[in-house]
């Protein structure tokens, strides 16, 4: 069965909307973790607009399962995934203006720099796993680069706009999975996954983890603000 990893980025940016100190994200990561998660996945992002290198550093200590950093792969990055060393590094795109990660890495045209992020973080005993596109020259030179796993981003088949479209993503998804499998990477997946969509990709077998955000955080918004709402009416009631 494949694995979960949650996302908690998006309970560093509630945080950050204030500037205080909650919700904080390593109350969430244990939260998620005693409900089940197999990790917990954090982006250090270059303009840190949620996830804190202070919240890197405790997640390290506290995690009890496994701790999956998204980064750039860029110099100041890797230089504090080996400083904190998380089980996995998984190098995304980056770009300041954008509102999440927008598609996959182009490991063929940044094949160079990324061979030698990878080499670099595993070395520092590191699994590296690269956020790409279900594209078969991707899958290649990110397995030609050393690569432990790919990540393959569901994005396309999550945001497509009717089934016809979504089917065409997924046949795009299951032939990646089985590419990657066959040159020996491990498979990851993610990104605008939900409860409604994930049951399509974890049909198609082969994927050992997802990576989840979004969806898990918004229900969790939901489910938990009956419960929230009762604490205070009894908190003002009992005064
Ligand atoms: N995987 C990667 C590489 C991502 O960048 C993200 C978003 O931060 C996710 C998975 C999770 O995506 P979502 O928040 O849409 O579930």
């Amino acid at each position: 069965m494949a694995r979960l990893g949650v996302n908690i980025d998006h309970v560093a940016t509630i945080r950050q909307v204030r500037g205080g100190s909650e919700p904080d994200p390593v109350a969430a990561a244990a939260i998620a973790e005693l409900a089940g998660a197999d990790g917990i996945t954090i982006h250090l992002r270059e303009d840190r607009r949620h996830i804190q290198d202070r919240d890197l550093r405790i997640l390290r200590q506290t995690v009890r399962t496994k701790l999956n950093l998204e980064m750039a792969a860029t110099e100041e990055m890797v230089a504090i995934a080996l400083a904190v060393k998380p089980e996995m590094c998984t190098l995304v795109p980056e770009k300041r203006q954008e509102l999440t990660t927008e598609g996959g890495l182009d490991v063929r045209f940044h094949a160079q720099s990324l061979e030698k992020a990878i080499s670099r973080l595993q070395d520092g005993g590191i699994a590296v796993s690269l956020f790409i596109d279900p594209d078969p020259d991707q899958v290649k030179t990110a397995n030609r680069i050393g690569a432990d796993y790919i990540e393959i981003h569901t994005g396309a088949f999550a945001d497509a706009p009717d089934l016809k479209t979504e089917d065409g993503e997924l046949i795009k998804i299951e032939n990646g999975i089985r590419l990657a499998s066959k040159l020996g990477l491990g498979v990851n997946a993610g990104h605008g996954l939900n409860y409604t969509n994930v049951k399509k990709v974890a049909a198609l077998g082969g994927v050992e983890e997802f990576n989840i955000g979004h969806s898990i955080i918004s229900r969790a918004v939901l489910v938990g603000l009956d419960r929230a709402v009762r604490d205070m009416v009894d908190l003002i009631k009992y005064a």
